[in-house]
């Protein structure tokens, strides 16, 4: 007999975009909804930089949301070239920025200003790992001779070694993995080290990208990977290691700029985020690794108290629409159209 009810605690979103502004206000409540907490991303323009910076969009965040939902938007620091260890202390102090971000410049949405070379960033991960904050990476390489589908892969050999064995008390979070060798390395690696997988690389490898045309509303960055890195990874997501937790990567985009002749990288699954992972779970026999890898995992990696609220899963079919307001504009759902066995019930108090 399949399950027809799951119960959980209450996860939260170790990886998420929220972008400012209308699109702020059209995309927060769908993370607020299911999420108690969330890790937002601080690739905005201009990027979220500094301690005061992270404040002022926080409360941006907060008046995006109705007052009762609760929710406690985590912030992050975007890591340049001239990050310096005094804002990394600040950042500690303010009891409300949890990570720092590293995006090699270039390598994906908004990260013009990220980090050119590792070495620049030496001192910023130095005060970090004093001050025991968390790095978030982007793990890929940007060098344009590196191809595409490599680039995760060979920043773990090129960058990442290069960090864990410089810095080795910085707690580091991997994010988004793509990859078997990514799926590998984290779990030999020290506990410091862990990963945030996304729904999209679960339940899709590089094939749905292209089947029965281009299929712009599944590209993101990592590019999806073949079937069996996408086996890899849901066999690190249900392994029960808590090395392994949840982050959307829900990274919203107009319709008009997916749909375009040079589309946008990210797939809007807030949503629909929990209930596709609901699936990818019980795809692999696993639900009951479900609760762990949602809403347990990234807490105790953080050092975050655990959620006492609950949350229902019924197995109650319903579809996406085709189509959300975005501002001025819509946005495409992942998913979109179709049917997922999953619903989200209303979240139980503790
Ligand atoms: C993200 C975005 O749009 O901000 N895009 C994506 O494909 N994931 C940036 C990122 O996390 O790489
Ligand atoms: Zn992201």
């Amino acid at each position: 007999m399949p399950h027809t009810f799951v119960k959980l605690a209450r996860p939260d979103d170790w990886h998420v975009h929220l972008r400012d502004g209308a699109a702020l206000r059209a995309v927060a409540a769908d993370t607020a909804r299911v999420f108690r907490r969330a890790i937002v991303m601080p690739n905005l323009k201009p990027a979220v930089t500094t301690v005061q910076a992270a404040a002022a969009y926080r409360e941006r965040i907060l008046a995006a949301l109705p007052a009762d939902t609760g929710f406690d938007p985590l912030m992050t620091l975007y890591l340049t070239d001239a990050t310096s260890a005094d804002e990394i202390a600040r950042a500690k102090g303010s009891g409300f920025v949890h990570a720092v971000k590293y995006y090699p410049a270039g390598a994906t949405t908004n990260s013009e200003s990220g980090v050119t070379a590792l070495s620049r960033a030496y001192p910023a991960l130095a005060a970090m790992e004093r001050q025991d904050m968390v790095l978030a990476v982007h793990g890929e390489v940007t060098d344009p001779d590196v191809d595409v589908f490599d680039r995760e892969r060979v920043f773990i050999d090129r960058e990442l070694t290069a960090i864990l064995r410089d810095f080795p008390g910085l707690r580091v979070v991997l994010e988004h993995i793509t990859t078997r060798e990514a799926a590998e390395f984290v779990g030999e690696a020290p506990g410091t080290v862990a990963a945030t997988i996304t729904p999209q690389h679960l339940l899709y490898s590089r094939n749905a990208l292209f089947s029965g045309g281009l299929r712009p509303h599944l590209y993101c960055l990592p590019v999806l990977k073949r079937e069996s890195h996408r086996q890899a990874l849901v066999a690190a997501a249900t392994s029960g290691s808590p090395k392994y937790f949840l982050g959307t990567d829900s990274a919203p985009h107009a319709k008009d700029a997916k749909e375009n002749a040079c589309g946008c990288a990210g797939c809007y699954s807030a949503p629909a985020a929990l209930a596709l992972y609901a699936e990818a779970f019980e795809d692999a026999g696993a639900l009951d690794r479900l609760e762990a890898f949602a809403s347990r995992y990234g807490a105790a990696f953080y050092g975050l108290p655990q959620n006492r609220e609950s949350i229902t899963l019924q197995r109650v079919p319903w579809r996406v629409p085709e189509a959300l307001p975005f501002g001025d504009a819509t946005i495409v759902p992942l998913r979109a159209g179709e049917e997922l066995r999953w619903r989200v019930g209303a979240v139980v108090p503790a």
